[in-house]
């Protein structure tokens, strides 16, 4: 990571992650982190002109050269995906017919995504069929679209609040000597060969869950249904969904003081299950930063785990310091929200100029 000024946490972190997804997805880095011209700058293009399309009326000749950078760039990057997932396929082929079987040695290594999928088609399908191509592109598309931002945005958050609050930084710090051991020179030997110790941070979760209440990246909806109401806390008034939309508003209850008393501090202590907490037990369904039900986030244990490794490699061997310009009266800072850092609409809520940081390496 560099050190010194930077203008953007954010984007550092989202190319660090969209590199893990490349990882996770098709097998391969993005190289978000190496170079600044690859799939997922183009992506993050196309989804800004696309989201443009939509908040401003363009003139015609604006409308026209709009679609047609839309589609140049839907062009390439399917081009590029499709590319991974060719190579992809050739390689489990070549595999298969030199060693007669299925060489997948499920014991030992996590599979990509594209290969879960592809592993399955080369069962029935001796050629990778236009359908199944197209298919799985699109599923690629949809996971770096849902995974990077979001992710990325939590994360910048997450360091920007501990930056801010001293005392949960130093106990996050305290969590990771006890149970990583207070060498850092030997962590990742440490993590690698005992994964589940990431599964032993309970104060870092409590960060993240804290981070993802203040600052919920995206809500979501659903159809409403005949015969499904929405009432109010009183019972008096019932609204009929049927026609409509509905938005889960996640993000306003997740700020709901009756739920999460001074809802605009961060207090990671709210999610610790210690039974020492002085913090109110919160309902079933009060927090759903990934949504819930069939169609909840598919991608939260990954979110959750790169998160924590992320912290855990970050916030012991540096000093985070917000570098913001200007200063900080009401007109650019809204206390409460995140101060300099309030979330700004993108195509995912991100923090405001994706937080400008100076960071050091830790005395
Ligand atoms: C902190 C990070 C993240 C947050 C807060 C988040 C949140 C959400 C939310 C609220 C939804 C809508 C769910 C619903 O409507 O019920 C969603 C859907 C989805 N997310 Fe995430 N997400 C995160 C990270 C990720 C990651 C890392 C991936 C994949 C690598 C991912 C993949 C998806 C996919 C594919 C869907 C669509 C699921 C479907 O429609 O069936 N997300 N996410």
């Amino acid at each position: 990571m560099a050190l010194g000024s930077i203008p953007s946490l954010e984007e550092m972190v989202a190319a660090a992650n969209a590199d893990i997804i490349g990882h996770v997805a098709t097998g391969h880095s993005f190289t978000a982190q190496e170079s600044s011209t690859n799939l997922i700058t183009d992506l993050t293009k196309l989804s800004r002109i696309i989201r443009g399309d939509t908040t401003v009326i363009p003139s015609l000749k604006e409308k026209l050269f709009r679609s047609q950078t839309i589609r140049r760039l839907a062009v390439k990057t399917s081009n590029m995906i499709e590319d991974r997932i060719v190579y992809r396929w050739r390689r489990m082929q070549n595999i298969q017919q030199e060693s007669g079987h299925d060489t997948w040695d499920s014991k030992n290594r996590a599979m990509p995504i594209v290969d879960a999928v592809l592993r399955n088609r080369l069962k029935t399908e001796n050629t990778l069929l236009p359908g199944t191509l197209s298919m799985v592109t699109e599923n690629i598309k949809s996971i770096i679209f849902a995974g990077v931002d979001t992710t990325a945005s939590v994360i910048s958050h997450a360091l920007y609040e501990l930056s801010q609050n001293p005392v949960a930084l130093q106990q996050l710090r305290k969590e990771h000597d006890d149970v990583l051991g207070s060498d850092s020179s030997h962590l990742w030997d440490s993590i690698l060969s005992k994964p589940s110790l990431l599964n032993e941070l309970p104060y870092t979760l409590a960060v993240m869950k804290e981070t993802m209440r203040m600052y919920t990246p995206i809500g979501s909806t659903r159809m409403g249904q005949k015969g499904f109401n929405i009432n109010t806390g009183d019972a008096r008034t019932s609204y009929p969904t049927e026609g409509c939309m509905v938005y889960l508003a996640g993000p306003a209850l997740h700020r709901d003081p009756d739920l999460y008393p001074r809802p605009g501090e961060f207090h990671p202590e709210r999610f610790m299950s210690d039974g020492r907490s002085e913090w109110p037990d919160l309902p079933k369904h009060a927090y759903r930063p990934f949504e819930m039900g069939p169609r909840t986030c598919l991608g939260q244990d990954l979110a959750l785990l790169e998160s924590k490794v992320l912290l855990v490699l970050l916030a012991r061997r540096f000093d985070f310091q917000p570098d913001y310009k200007g200063d900080d009266s009401p007109r650019n800072s809204i206390e409460g929200y995140g101060r300099r850092a309030y979330q700004t609409m993108y195509t995912t809520a991100k923090p405001k100029e994706g937080i400008p940081m100076l960071i050091k390496l830790r005395n």
